[in-house]
Formats: structure tokens, sequence, C-alpha cells
């Protein structure tokens, strides 16, 4: 895989910083926004940065001044997007399963709302009638994304207001007069079929019809990323390809123009992180030769909470001689990041970088095994700056009433 960040800048961080620690390439983060303005410059486009792949407060004022907007996931990241200077109109809080509490504080904080429940729908349509614009999250009963786990669109999935519940829904908009000005589908992560992602796109199409104060179609996220070599990307020329044909068919149809948003999270943050750790201890068995590592399932999740692949090279010995090692954490139960795989030959005391590890990497990290969270780093304008210090003892104390 090819390099943005070189070698030696990843081990000159390792070596001031210590390990483990997260470092971000800003200027992937910057080339993949652009590659989907790029794309889309023809069309009524927003891009909404997914902001819980990383919330880091420096990568979202990156984002920000790039002239992303944002999609939050929770209260709290609507807080952060606002401390991080990101003013109420590029804020979206795409909610679910959450207390009707929080959506008051959405409206509060003036951001625009999607809301995902009937019940949460009729308390918004009691509190607000049509005083507040407001989008409607839709399940579209399809399934697509790498895996079950990180599937949302499906007939089984918790997100969203099923689509065969739609007369409910236009009972309840017109009960409270409601002003919707968004339908929204997040199908699911990591969907590379743009067949696929377009079936989402004529659900929304088709339902629209049904709402004469809708301008706007919200399509979610889950552009797919290469993790590993041969891998795929999700295809955005032929998606905006086919966006446009499909949008300009139904206004053919049916006279009306949408605005489109999107909210994409490891598109734009998977590839600009290396996650960097130190070797511990080797360890030769029977079944096969560990590496341990200090780190674990509580700094990196995803190989052991979705089966997914991060590419692991040997910074400190890359030209030796491949053999298969077996790369482990030191959290006191089974965090295998990978069975047998080739990697330059290592020795203890080597630093191993992870790939992709922009997107639900630190994001997922906790302090199980009272063990303290990474460092983060930013790389900007070739300038390594720390942005998040590595945990303390107080850290894990702080809270804790004594
Ligand atoms: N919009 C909504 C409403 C979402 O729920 C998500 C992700 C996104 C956008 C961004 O999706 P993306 O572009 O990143 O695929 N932790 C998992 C991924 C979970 C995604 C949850 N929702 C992983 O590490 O693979």
């Amino acid at each position: 895989m090819s390099n943005s960040l070189s070698s030696e800048l990843l081990t000159g961080i390792a070596h001031k910083y210590g390990t483990p620690v997260y470092i971000y390439d800003t200027e992937k983060i910057s080339s993949q926004y652009h590659s989907l303005t790029n794309e889309f410059s023809d069309q009524s486009v927003r891009f909404f940065y997914a902001c819980k792949a990383l919330t880091n407060i420096s990568i979202l004022k990156h984002i920000h001044a790039l002239g992303a907007s944002f999609d939050c996931s929770s209260i709290n990241e609507v807080k952060l997007a606002r401390y991080a200077g990101i003013p109420a109109e590029k804020i979206l809080y795409t909610s679910n399963s959450i207390a009707f509490s929080e959506i008051e504080e959405a409206q509060k904080e003036g951001v625009h709302i999607n809301i995902d429940s009937l019940s949460n729908l009729e308390k918004f349509g009691k509190k607000f009638g049509n005083s507040y614009p407001v989008g409607i999250r839709l399940r579209p009963n399809i399934m697509a994304g790498g895996n079950i786990n990180i599937s949302t669109g499906h007939a089984k999935s918790k997100f969203g207001i099923p689509i065969e519940k739609i007369d409910e829904v236009i009972d309840l908009v017109e009960q409270y007069n409601l002003n919707i000005a968004v339908l929204h589908v997040h199908t699911g992560s990591e969907i590379s079929d743009v067949g696929l992602y377009m079936k989402g796109v004529h659900v929304l199409l088709d339902l629209a019809q049904k709402f004469p104060t809708v301008h706007t179609l919200d399509l979610g996220g889950g552009f797919k990323v290469p993790y590993e070599e041969g891998d795929t990307r999700t295809d955005i020329h032929l998606l905006a390809e086919e966006i446009r044909n499909a949008f300009d068919l139904a206004k053919q149809n049916t006279g009306r123009e949408y605005k489109i948003w999107f909210e994409p999270g490891k598109y734009m943050v998977s590839e600009c992180g290396y996650f960097v750790v130190s070797v511990t201890v080797l360890k030769e068995t029977a079944a096969t030769t560990f590496a341990g590592v200090d780190s674990g399932f509580n700094h990196l999740i995803r190989p052991m909470f979705y089966g997914s692949y991060h590419h692991i090279e040997n910074l400190s010995n890359p030209g030796d001689e491949k053999k298969k090692y077996s790369v482990v954490g030191n959290i006191c139960e089974t965090d295998t990041f990978a069975w047998e795989r080739e990697i330059a030959e290592i020795r203890e005391g080597d630093l191993l970088v992870f790939r992709n590890a922009g997107a639900y990497g630190m994001e997922m990290a906790s302090n199980f095994n009272s063990r303290f969270k990474p460092a983060e780093v930013m790389v900007k304008d070739g300038k390594p700056q720390l942005i998040r210090k590595r945990d303390t003892l107080e850290d894990l104390l702080k809270n804790q009433v004594i």
C-alpha cells in the first residue's frame, strides 16, 4: 500500500510522543473531501462529515475549514462541533433511540434534525408543530454494507422508521402540520456497489412525492475505501453520474428538484489514520508466533468487533524477510489484531503501524484494563502537532468519588 506519511515521519513521531499513538494526515482528509466535491460539482450537494468516525476538535476544525458540514449522532457531538466553531446551520443531528430531551436540546442549538422514530416525531409535532423544519430517517429495508454489523437499512435494523409505516408518518405530519424538509436514509457502511446505493436513493425519490414540503434528500454515508491490497473503493464518479441521472429523471417526471446531502465518515478519515504501536513480547508457540504489542482492543477494536482487516507494517525493519506473525494485544482477554499475517521480521521493540486507522479507531477506544487511551498527533503542512495527550492516572481517577 502506498504510504502518504513516510515511515521516517511516523517513526519520529512515535519516538517523540511514545506509543501507542494515532497519527492523522490532514492532507489526505483534504484530498478525500475534494475528490467528493469535484465529482459532484455540478449538483446541489452538501457533505456532512459523519463525525462519529473521529471527533478530535483539531480534526473537526480542519474539516470545517475545508467547507464541509457535520453529521452528529449524539447531542454531545453537536456540542463538540459547536465548540469547534462550526455554525449551527452546518450541523445535522441524525439521532437513533434517543430521549426526546436530546431533540429539544438540538432544537435549542438550532441545528438540522433527522428524527428516526414515530414516537419522537409525534413528540416533536406536539411541541414544535410546523415551527421548526425537520427531517425523517426512513428504513428502506435494503441490505447493504460490508457486513451485518455495519448494515443499517435492512428489515431487522433498529434504525429509521420502516417504510411500511409511511402512512403513519403522513398521519402525524397532517395532524401536527409538520414541516418535513428532509427525507433521510443511511443503509450501511462500506457499500461498494453503486447499484445497491442507488436502491436507497430510488426509495427516497419515490417517497418524497408524498411530502410536498421536502426539499432535500439526505442519502447518508457508507462509501467504501480500500483496507487491503486489491480491495475496492466506491466509484464516486459513477455514483455522481447515476445520481445526476436519477434526479434529472425525477425532475422530468414530477417537476420536483431536490438538494442532496451525504454523510461520509470512513471515506473522509479512514485512510488518513496511522496507529503506531511497539512490540513488547515475541512468543513462539506450536500454533503460531505471537507478536504482542502495547495496545489491544481497548485502542483499536475493529478487527475484534467486526473482523475488520487493517494492514500492518513493520516500521523498524521494513526490508527484512517476511514471516508469519499473529499480532495480539495486551488486554486480559483474547484480542487478536491479525492471525498468521505476513510481516517483515519482527523483533521486540520494533514499531508496527496499522493502516486505515482514522475512522472508528480512537473514537471507539476505551480505558478497559485501566489502560490509558493513546495520544493523537495531526500532521499538517508536513509538521506533526500533538492534538490529544496520552491519558494519565489522573484521567482514570478524575470522576471517581473517593
Ligand atoms: N450517517 C449515519 C446516520 C450513520 O449511522 C453513519 C455510520 C454514517 C453516516 C457514516 O458512515 P460511514 O461513511 O462511516 O460508513 N464502527 C463501524 C462503522 C459504523 C458506522 C455507523 N454509522 C466500523 O468501524 O466499521
